[in-house]
């Protein structure tokens, strides 16, 4: 679906999420959400932090889990989606630190295999994701799962591709700091979530949107894995829609 505002469209995607939330609770389950990073989702964490303030919404329910980071990365650096995540969401609502989860960017290099078994058990013992936010790279790349991810793939850690880093550059003052690497949930992982909700702003995603909606499943689009998903939604403005 796509919409002339992608204000008005992050609205309705806060709001789903919103009624998720609550209707968890009402049933006493935990609501446990997969979140994502970059612009593209900011103003759904501006409008969940308005319904916190204005109508009550309460995150006590809530166990969230971040589909990557930068490794390596410390948590204070403003670059990373650690702080990003307690800029935008995190800082301002109610939600219980240890039920937070996010790839830790300072893990030494012989502890990522065990962080990220760790990571996907964690995830299954909260009993899967019930709802799983998505942006895309130009790479076709989700979370950061870059072009040739295979689809039954877990967290583990990656090597970023020249775009990625090229894209990043600008927050990063400069190619040369964009770290080489990064640690991301799989596509498996994200596959596994009840209901996905991708976002795509802007004409410079038009034409991966229209690879990754339109053209041949493969690791070469990892995104494209998405079209074997029962419960997925591409929420986009004309602009990205507009190669559709
Ligand atoms: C990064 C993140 C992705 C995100 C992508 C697009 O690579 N790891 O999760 O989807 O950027 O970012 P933006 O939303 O800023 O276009």
């Amino acid at each position: 679906i796509s919409f002339e505002q992608s204000t008005q469209a992050s609205a309705i995607v806060a709001q789903e999420i919103a009624d998720l939330i609550r209707s968890k609770e009402a049933a006493g389950e935990k609501c446990v959400l997969g979140l994502a990073t970059g612009s593209s989702p900011i103003n759904v964490y501006a409008e969940l932090v308005r319904m916190h303030k204005e109508e009550g919404l309460s995150f006590k329910n809530v166990i969230t889990f971040n589909l990557d980071e930068y490794w390596p990365m410390e948590k204070s650096d403003v670059q990373s989606y650690h702080y990003f995540m307690h800029e935008h969401l995190f800082n301002h609502v109610d939600i219980p630190a240890d039920q937070v989860n996010i790839p830790d960017g300072t893990v030494a290099q012989e502890e990522i295999k065990p962080f990220c078994i760790a990571y996907e058990a964690k995830i299954k013992a909260a009993g899967g994701l019930d709802f799983q936010l998505l942006g895309i790279g130009r790479t076709g790349h989700i979370g950061f799962n870059e072009p040739g991810s295979h689809f039954n793939s877990g967290t583990r850690m990656i090597t970023l591709d020249y775009l990625t880093r090229a894209d990043a550059a600008g927050s990063f003052r400069g190619l040369s700091n964009v770290p080489k690497k990064a640690i991301t949930m799989g596509i498996n992982t994200v596959l596994n979530a009840n209901r996905i909700v991708l976002l795509g702003w802007g004409q410079n995603k038009a034409e991966i949107l229209k690879e990754t909606i339109e053209g041949e499943i493969s690791s070469i689009v990892p995104a494209t894995y998405l079209q074997e998903h029962e419960n997925t939604t591409f929420v986009l403005d004309d602009a990205a829609a507009s190669e559709l």
